[in-house]
């Protein structure tokens, strides 16, 4: 594996483990705020982040390289509300999509046809998770954040935490 995947594949392995971090942050923030269904969800998200890492942690070391791990900037903690959670999370989603897309662009640069083939579960994987997240931030918004609301929104996410949990 060319120096340059390497290191860019590196980068990624970092980032998706600043995504797991950050949706464990989200999962503290909402089971702290009477939000567990919210906080199951986040929780079982953050596993699929780490999911992601170890993914391509051992694509890395297969293919010749070595995984290095960086140092991690402390996530936010804090957010005024369930919307502005959601928001932060589905830009954060975006962000992600835009660097593996990339990473993709180098691979082809590079002529590395097996790392571009490894990187298109991701290029699908992004697909899903920013209609998730668009889905779930339209819902919030729609409903509103009356205590109520909060309340159904709070169940339909520990629903979905259920459903996606044996799903990369
Ligand atoms: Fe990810
Ligand atoms: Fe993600």
């Amino acid at each position: 594996m060319k120096k340059v995947i390497e290191d860019a594949l590196n980068a990624q392995i970092e980032k998706e483990e600043y995504s797991s971090r950050f949706y464990l942050a989200g999962a503290i923030w909402c089971e702290t705020h009477g939000l567990p269904g919210a906080a199951k969800f986040l929780y079982a998200h953050s596993e699929e982040e780490r999911m992601h890492m170890l993914k391509i942690i051992s694509f890395v070391n297969d293919r010749g390289g070595v995984s290095k791990l960086g140092a991690m900037e402390k996530p936010r903690q804090e957010f005024e509300s369930l919307e502005e959670l959601f928001t932060k999370i589905k830009d954060h989603e975006v962000f992600i999509t835009n660097s593996i897309n990339e990473l993709y662009g180098l691979t082809i640069q590079e002529k590395d046809y097996t790392t571009g083939n490894f990187l298109q579960w991701f290029i699908s994987e992004q697909i899903e998770e920013e209609s998730t997240f668009n889905n779930i931030l339209d819902k919030i918004k729609l409903v509103g954040e009356s205590n109520i609301s909060l309340f159904h929104i709070d169940k339909e996410l520990e629903a979905m935490a259920g459903a996606n949990n044996n799903l990369g």
